[in-house]
């Protein structure tokens, strides 16, 4: 392209860092004037190519900054294995109005069942819908804030967890956690409490919390924060990763209920 007025143009695109146009220039005036578009429409044709550009990458940017431990999503969660989770529920969640509203979600199951999955899926449609959205298991979170205290930097990791408006704690139950992280905890539930969004996992029932924390007073006191505006997801039901060890063939029994509480399912492999 030797075209002066051209060349100035690409040379203002890249300045403008319109670089959808910038790439595709030279095959979208030849299409248009081909074409017979008009003014406007090649126009707006640019804007939304450039909007949509810029949308993806502040995905891309989000969706790593949230530190999402796999990429699942609502399309690809078979609702049809998992009865007890009422596919209405999941997509009203979908739809963010829970998180305008600072309202918390958990869900609560055995292993296997859908819980990060369905978890990490809420997070992605609420990056899609531009809220800041960060994922932590609920051990990295505590040893985080118990390392942040120590250094005397408490309030900073406390201000740091606030700012994303959906925080997800995945997996409170399966490590016992210190009455000091428990506190750290509670600090934390307290500080986001009518102002953002948590999204928990648990594989233990709340009447449990007590031992998990090792103080039924401080277990109260986060559930209290916790539960006052949520949803409550109570999954029931099989493990999926057992269903896919049966059908590899590497579990001999069929019956797969709670397994690794104690069913009747043999794992010939893990
Ligand atoms: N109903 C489902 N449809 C499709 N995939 C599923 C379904 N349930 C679970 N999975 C898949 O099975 C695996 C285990 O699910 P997930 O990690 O969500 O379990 P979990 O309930 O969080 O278990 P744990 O308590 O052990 O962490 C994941 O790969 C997930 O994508
Ligand atoms: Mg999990």
């Amino acid at each position: 392209m030797d075209n002066p007025q051209l060349l100035r143009i690409q040379d203002n695109l890249k300045k403008l860092k319109l670089n959808r146009t910038d790439q595709r220039l030279e095959s979208l005036l030849q299409e248009a004037s081909k074409n017979e578009v008009s003014y406007t429409d090649f126009l707006d044709r640019l804007l939304e190519e450039e909007i949509a550009l810029k949308f993806e990458k502040q995905m891309a940017l989000n969706t790593t900054l949230a530190k999402l431990p796999y990429i699942k999503t609502l399309e690809s969660f078979d609702f049809s294995f998992q009865p007890s989770i009422d596919p209405k529920i999941i997509r009203e969640l979908a739809t963010g109005a829970f998180i305008e509203r600072a309202e918390n979600v958990v869900f609560l199951g055995p292993p296997g069942t859908g819980k990060t999955h369905l978890s990490v899926a809420l997070g992605l449609k609420a990056i899609q819908k531009r809220y800041r959205t960060l994922f932590n298991s609920a051990a990295a979170l505590i040893a985080n804030l118990n390392k942040a205290y120590a250094e005397n930097r408490l309030d900073d990791k406390l201000k740091y967890y606030c700012i994303p408006k959906v925080l997800i704690i995945d997996e409170i139950g399966y490590i016992p956690v210190d009455i000091h992280g428990a506190h750290l905890l509670f600090q934390l539930i307290s500080r986001r409490y009518e102002r953002g969004s948590i999204i928990l996992t648990s594989n233990r029932g709340f009447g449990q919390w007590g031992e998990i924390f090792g103080d039924t007073i401080i277990a109260t006191a986060i559930l209290d924060r916790l539960l006052h505006h949520c949803t409550v997801i109570n999954v029931k039901g099989e493990s999926y990763r057992l269903k896919e060890k049966q059908r590899a063939g590497l579990v001999r029994k069929t019956l797969a209920v709670e397994p690794i509480l104690g069913g009747d399912t043999e794992l010939i492999s893990s």
